[in-house]
């Protein structure tokens, strides 16, 4: 049993859902629905989140990405269908029972931050705890902790109107893994920031996901950010689910030419060796044997599947000797270079 199981959620919007789902079933398309007043926002979605992973979830504007991520934590209801965590079906909790559900296993993180702007930092992050009903003493502890970790240090004190949007979403973060909840739901957390800070944030978060091994839904419309992040990844079109896999088989094996047209601007590194992106071996950190480095005339696209997802270096070859590594980010600034 999936930690999250997800079974034929359907969603409509609009007055009537349950008979416009069922002139769907009967075979009315979107456009024709759309035209009653409901949109189709999710159709037939089966999936499993296991416990422990970085699931992302891609897809264009409008695909039904953050309707999905909402039915988690049942900020929206699905029209049909069963969502279960841990074998519990979330559906049938009561009110009280999904205030628990809420407290204790999910949090989330929005892409506008959802601070509580009358609330210093500290207390913005221990919110989650307050919550809970754990005292003062015990929650700032904490708090301070996670204001550490995400390099806020000095900015406890301040309101969110005084921080920056990179450092609101570190403290929307910082909220996030201090509620020590296993499930963390993060819906375009990143998306507002800009380049270098959401760079930074994204190694930070992967870091601190292998450290803590909390099961994270992350919602991106970006593919780098999913290659980067994802242990699997799914991607949505319509509401409908066309691809999960693992970054390397959603490159490798494109599911469709939806698929296709993503995964072919990671392709522009096709004419690339590897050794374009070539830095030094980093000091202190153990080299490898040989025979577990790539060749520095490798293309970029044969070593792209062992890059994604991987934490540490990895080394490159000349001959029988190691002269160099790449990183993930040597990899994206090719990627984002035209050839
Ligand atoms: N509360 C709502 N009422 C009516 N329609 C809605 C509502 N929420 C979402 N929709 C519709 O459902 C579909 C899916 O929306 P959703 O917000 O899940 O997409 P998304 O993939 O998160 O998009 P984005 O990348 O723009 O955030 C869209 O057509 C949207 O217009
Ligand atoms: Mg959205």
């Amino acid at each position: 049993m999936a930690l999250i199981e997800i079974r034929g959620v359907s969603t409509v919007f609009g007055p009537r859902p349950h008979d416009a789902l069922a002139q769907v079933q009967a075979g009315m398309d979107k456009t024709a629905l759309l035209a009653t007043g409901h949109t189709l926002a999710l159709h037939d979605i089966d999936l499993d989140i296991e416990a422990g992973e970085f699931f992302v979830i891609m897809g264009l504007s409008g695909s039904g990405k953050s309707t999905l991520v909402r039915h988690v934590n049942r900020l929206v209801d699905p029209t049909a269908g069963r969502i279960t965590i841990d074998g519990d079906d979330v559906l049938a909790l009561d009110a009280k029972a999904l205030v628990a559900l809420r407290r204790q296993r999910l949090a989330m993180v929005f892409q506008g931050f959802g601070l509580l702007d009358h609330l210093r930092v500290v207390d913005n992050v221990a919110f989650g705890l307050e919550l809970r009903g754990v005292g003062s003493a015990q929650r700032t502890e904490r708090a301070m902790y996670w204001i550490e970790r995400v390099a806020l240090h000095g900015y406890e004190h301040h309101y969110p109107a005084e921080l920056s949007g990179g450092m609101r979403q570190r403290v929307g973060l910082a909220r996030a893994l201090c509620s020590d909840t296993d499930i963390i739901l993060m819906d375009e957390a990143f998306s507002a920031l800009d380049p270098l800070i959401r760079s930074q944030l994204q190694v930070d978060l992967l870091r601190l996901q292998a450290e803590l091994g909390r099961t994270i839904i992350f919602i991106t419309h970006d593919l780098d950010e999913a290659l980067r992040l994802g242990s699997r990844l799914a991607i949505l079109r319509d509401g409908r689910v066309i691809q999960v896999g693992t970054p390397q088989e959603v490159l490798m094996r494109p599911a469709d030419e939806h698929v296709a047209a993503f995964v072919r601007e990671v392709h522009r590194a096709r004419a690339l060796p590897i050794s374009a992106a070539l830095s030094p071996w980093p000091a202190g950190e153990p080299m490898p044997p040989v025979e577990r480095a790539v060749h520095a005339d490798s293309s970029m696209e044969q070593v792209l599947p062992l890059l994604v997802g991987r934490r540490g270096p990895l080394a490159v070859r000349r001959g029988d000797t190691i002269i160099g590594q790449v990183s993930t980010q040597a990899v994206r600034d090719l990627l984002a270079r035209p050839v």
